[in-house]
């Protein structure tokens, strides 16, 4: 008899970076210091954007909201990560695995519509600044920002549900450093292909309409620049390039790992994309979005000018 029971399988292990036994506490030290780094970028920028009166716009609250994803999502998985390198116990129980992965999930698709917002955001600064106030008003940017958060909740649950409906009987050992949803199809003692096409189909709906949306603003801002004096022209565009290769490697990561077929999945080269979206785009996005910018360095100059 097949079993059929959900919780056939108490608990999965999760091997993480143990295939290099030798390395655990180097890579410790590492993934400790770059979490650290991510922690306090993130941090800083929430705050500022917080405290400082100048820095209460759209732009700066999404930008508040990317911080406190990032720092959400990295503390999911980067933690427990660090845990693992260290110790030798390594599972994590089915239900854990189950809030992991939907957490994770939730998190990184209300991150990529985010970008979308965000990219749509800058298009009226640009192409409409004298109607920006208007279109961009306190309560459609709040309707923005909470429909990022509830359709990253609501589509996660829906992908979660369908990967955690297959039935896990055999092995348990996931060859990753958390639990993602590529990697747990791997285990599944069942046909996964009606699941592969509705994970690759949600992988096109909800990955490739903000990278869409994104590209499209980014086209209609180029052209108004391509016509506006060219002060400032320059630094716009460097703004904005800067913006597409960090949504193009965050979601361009993203699309290689959901939307490839299990068959071709390579736990050992996939962990390192899955590394790379969740960690490096964390730890860049302050960088990115919010240090290069005048404001935001003002502000800081501010704040420590006050200590
Ligand atoms: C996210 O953005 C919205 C809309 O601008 C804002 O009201 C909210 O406070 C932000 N949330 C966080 C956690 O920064």
């Amino acid at each position: 008899m097949e079993p059929m029971n959900l919780f056939s399988v108490p608990e999965f292990i999760l091997l993480g970076f143990s295939s290099q036994p030798g390395m655990q506490l180097l890579l410790f030290a590492v993934f400790l210091a770059i979490y650290l780094a991510i922690l306090f970028e993130n941090s800083l920028i929430f705050v500022l954007i917080r405290i400082d009166s100048h820095l209460h716009m759209p732009m700066y609250f999404f930008l508040a909201n990317l911080s406190f994803l990032d720092i959400s999502y990295t503390t999911i998985t980067v933690p427990q990560m660090l845990l693992h390198l260290l110790s030798k116990e390594k599972n994590i129980s089915y239900i854990g695995c189950i809030i992991q992965m939907y957490i994770f999930l939730s998190l990184g698709i209300t991150e990529c519509i985010l970008y979308a917002v965000m990219a749509y955001d800058r298009y009226v600064a640009i192409c409409h600044p004298l109607h920006y106030t208007l279109i961009m008003s306190r309560s459609v940017c709040v309707k923005m920002a909470a429909s990022s958060w509830v359709g990253g909740f609501f589509f996660a649950m829906v992908h979660t549900g369908i990967t955690m409906r297959l039935p896990y009987c055999g092995p348990n050992e996931i060859k990753h450093f958390f639990c993602e949803v590529p990697a747990i199809l791997k285990l599944a003692c069942a046909d996964t292909r009606v699941t592969e096409v509705v994970v690759f189909v949600m992988g096109v709906i909800l990955l490739m309409t903000p990278v869409f949306l994104i590209l499209v603003s980014y086209v209609f801002i180029l052209v108004a620049l391509r016509i506006s004096a060219a002060e400032g022209r320059l630094k716009a565009f460097s703004t904005c390039t800067a913006h597409i290769t960090m949504v193009t490697l965050f979601c361009g990561a993203a699309v290689f790992m959901y939307m490839h077929p299990a068959s071709s999945y390579s736990p050992e080269r996939d962990k390192y994309f899955s590394f790379f979206y969740n960690v490096v785009c964390a730890l860049l996005n302050p960088l990115i979005y919010s240090l290069r910018n005048k404001d935001v360095k003002g502000a800081l100059v501010k704040l420590m000018g006050k200590k």
